[in-house]
């Protein structure tokens, strides 16, 4: 029990006769709520999730080994998932965000499927990739962005001709878990035809733009004229219909460091997980400094004051919850 002396808040001493009512309470599936309530409501976000760097260096052999123990088609999906400390349970890397590094050889394949988390792919290296989404084929390069929204059949793999390929997946697979709503299905068939894919009278929940290749969005990006304190220059993947996220609960984002910039610090509610697309810099996460270079992937947990410098020009990747957060009227920013 977390007593705390406040008009307003929980504060009840234990004595020999409230302790046997308590255990009674347990026998019936009951429970004295001011035994919790400091802990249940605290004063501000308590998240599980700690920032946490994964170095590229030390994530890379584990990501090349597994190929060479696990058949694509057996593992359904190859990947090496990055879990916080503090979120065993959910399987997250920060909040209610998965994330995981998946690599596949030249000719390999995944089977066609779908599920209720929404999803995208951040390219890392390699040639010949592509993923087919509700029947359309496209092809990946290096940074570029790749949505499978929740609901859309999606299968994706390597040309013959191509080289061996990493990428970042992002899914809010926790948080579907933690709502209890999600759900999965395969395809009748393996592997889509491609067909091509109608966007006429497009009223889905998401963009109708799948792909957001690595050129063009790195040019918005330089010539983004929002430029934040607590961000740097900041470019918004967003669906061109709404002018809203890319997905309803996942965002995504880039932001531009220039040389010795130094952003100032800000919290907010919502949890990002950031990759380095260029550069070498340094954030500074609920008082850790974390030095980081190309490749690196680092979490960033709710209402953890943060800012972030750059050694040399830098470009983060990152997504987010804040759609999900925003929808539920959670959203909450402050200077820190
Ligand atoms: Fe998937
Ligand atoms: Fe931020």
């Amino acid at each position: 029990m977390k007593r705390e002396n406040v008009i307003g808040r929980a504060n009840v001493e234990d004595t020999p006769e409230l302790e046997a009512y308590y255990a009674s309470l347990e026998g019936e599936a009951l429970g004295a709520l001011w035994n919790v309530a400091n802990e249940i409501e605290p004063w501000f976000p308590q998240p599980k999730s700690v920032p946490i760097l994964w170095k590229w260096r030390r994530i890379e052999p584990f990501v090349r080994r597994a190929p060479e123990l696990v058949a694509a088609e057996r593992a359904a999906r190859r990947v090496v998932m990055l879990v916080n400390p503090g979120r065993k349970e959910w399987s997250a890397a920060a909040g209610l965000l998965y994330t995981g590094v998946q690599i596949m050889n030249p000719g390999e394949f995944t089977s066609a499927h779908r599920h209720q988390a929404s999803a995208l792919r951040f390219i890392m290296e390699g040639r010949g990739a592509y993923t087919v989404v509700d029947g359309e084929r496209m092809d990946l390069g290096a940074r570029d962005l790749v949505l499978t929204p929740n609901g859309t059949w999606h299968d994706h793999g390597i040309d013959a001709s191509g080289t061996q390929c990493i990428w970042q997946d992002g899914l809010d697979i926790p948080l579907m878990n933690s709502l209890d709503a999600n759900f999965y299905e395969v395809h009748p068939d393996i592997v889509q035809k491609p067909s091509g894919l109608s966007r006429e009278n497009w009223s889905k929940p998401y963009s109708p733009v799948f792909k957001y290749g690595w050129e063009e969005s790195y040019k918005a990006l330089t010539q983004s004229a929002s430029h934040s304190q607590f961000d740097g220059k900041v470019y918004e993947y967003k669906n061109p219909l709404s002018g809203g996220p890319i997905m309803p609960t996942i965002g995504a984002q880039l932001q531009l460091l220039k040389p010795g910039e130094e952003t100032k610090a800000h919290r907010h509610t919502g949890s990002a997980i950031y990759q380095v697309a260029q550069g070498r810099g340094w954030s500074e996460i609920a008082g850790q400094r974390f030095e980081w270079e190309e490749k690196d992937i680092f979490a960033l947990p709710s209402w953890a004051p943060h800012r972030h410098g750059a050694h040399e020009e830098s470009v983060l990747f990152s997504f987010n919850d804040f759609p999900a957060m925003r929808a539920l009227a959670l959203y909450r920013e402050e200077p820190a």
